[in-house]
């Protein structure tokens, strides 16, 4: 079962609420208040070591700073969501200029909030297309990405325009989700609050398909009124979800689910909007690919600074060392993150212009 072939709920979809093809800032990202659930690390609350996801965040980080080439200072970070790792990279490197750019205006301005309580200066952020980005070429020494050039419409132009505005020598530091499925395509919803594009209270109601051959996820969005029958029905079917399985944080949708056709065909005619958006995945191979076909030298996988980070905590805390080990928390996760840039792997990249 490829991607070419539409699944059944899709093409309900299609006949009850026939979706826009819009890109992932416009559906997505633009009408979730927040991105992280109010919960990152550094962001929202502060590191905690007791925390195995603290660990992985703080060696990230460290991973994102170490890529700045010696004597460098002006940073972009592409597609920041709430302002990761653009906030955080800001704090840790007091002396560089942190510029963070995504095409979602409500983003936007969840990032300036977050850097004006974090009292964060030398960070700023600004609305904008990363196929299109808005500086001047050769303007940045290095070039942050967490999970966000994979969201974009055309990665290549994106990766072409990423090269565009690193000055030669400069750096791009990228993770990214290796697209390696434990199935050939699967379908999950989400039932979620948002926010609509005038700023109203809304609910959402998504449904994404996944395939592995080619590699493509296409990702629906129903927007709701957060009141009268769609609330109700919403609110239900959200009971529902918390029983059935999960995969990538999203409730599976199993063949005669009931959060699938028959949850469609309730909340369709409340739909204030229905949107769909394609999205090409990729492998590390691909990647590494296009990175040189858009004109970067020097081009190395290497393996995730998060996941280092993550082992580590999980075999300390086994081991009984989280107390001893707590206060040297900064130390600690700063050589993880720099050690992973150099060992071979896959979910992140180093590029050098
Ligand atoms: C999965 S979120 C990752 C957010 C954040 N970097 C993190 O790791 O928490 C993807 C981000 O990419 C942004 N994005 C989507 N399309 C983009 C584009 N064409 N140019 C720049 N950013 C884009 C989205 O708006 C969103 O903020």
């Amino acid at each position: 079962m490829t991607c070419e072939r539409m699944t059944a709920l899709e093409v309900w979809w299609r006949a009850f609420a026939p979706p826009e093809a819009v890109d992932s800032a416009r559906a997505l990202y633009a009408l979730t208040p927040r991105w992280s659930s109010g919960n990152l690390p550094f962001v929202d609350v502060p590191y905690d070591p007791a925390r195995v996801a603290h660990w992985a965040d703080a060696a990230r980080v460290a991973d994102y700073a170490a890529a700045l080439p010696s004597g460098g200072t002006r940073i972009l970070d592409f597609g920041p969501g709430d302002g990761w790792p653009a906030l955080p990279l800001a704090a840790a490197l007091p002396r560089a200029r942190v510029v963070g750019v995504d095409p979602a205006p409500r983003r936007v301005e969840v990032c300036v909030a977050n850097a004006r309580r974090l009292a964060l200066g030398n960070a700023a952020f600004a609305t904008g297309d990363g196929a299109a980005l808005p500086f001047a070429s050769a303007s940045f020494d290095l070039v942050t990405a967490s999970q966000s050039l994979e969201e974009t419409r055309d990665p290549s132009a994106v990766l072409a325009e990423i090269a565009r505005v690193l000055r030669p020598g400069g750096v791009l530091r990228a993770s990214y989700q290796v697209w390696t499925l434990p199935a050939r395509r699967f379908e999950t919803v989400t039932l979620v609050e948002g926010r609509d594009l005038d700023g109203a209270d809304a609910l959402l109601y998504t449904y994404a398909v996944r395939c592995q051959e080619p590699p493509r996820e296409r990702r629906y969005v129903l927007v709701l009124p957060r009141e009268g029958e769609a609330a109700a029905v919403h609110a239900q079917a959200l009971v529902a979800s918390a029983d059935a399985p999960r995969a990538y944080g999203e409730t599976l949708l199993t063949r005669r689910s009931p959060l699938g056709a028959p949850l469609l065909r309730h909340l369709a005619p409340f739909a204030r909007r229905s949107y769909v958006v394609e999205l090409h995945r990729w492998t590390t191979a691909w990647l590494v690919q296009a990175l040189r076909r858009a004109g970067f030298a020097e081009v190395r996988a290497t393996v995730h600074a998060g996941d280092l980070a993550r082992s580590f905590a999980r075999a300390a805390i086994a081991r009984g060392d989280l107390d001893a080990l707590a206060p040297h928390f900064e130390v600690i996760t700063r050589a993880l993150g720099e050690a992973a840039a150099q060992q071979p792997g896959e979910s992140m990249v180093t590029a050098v212009r």
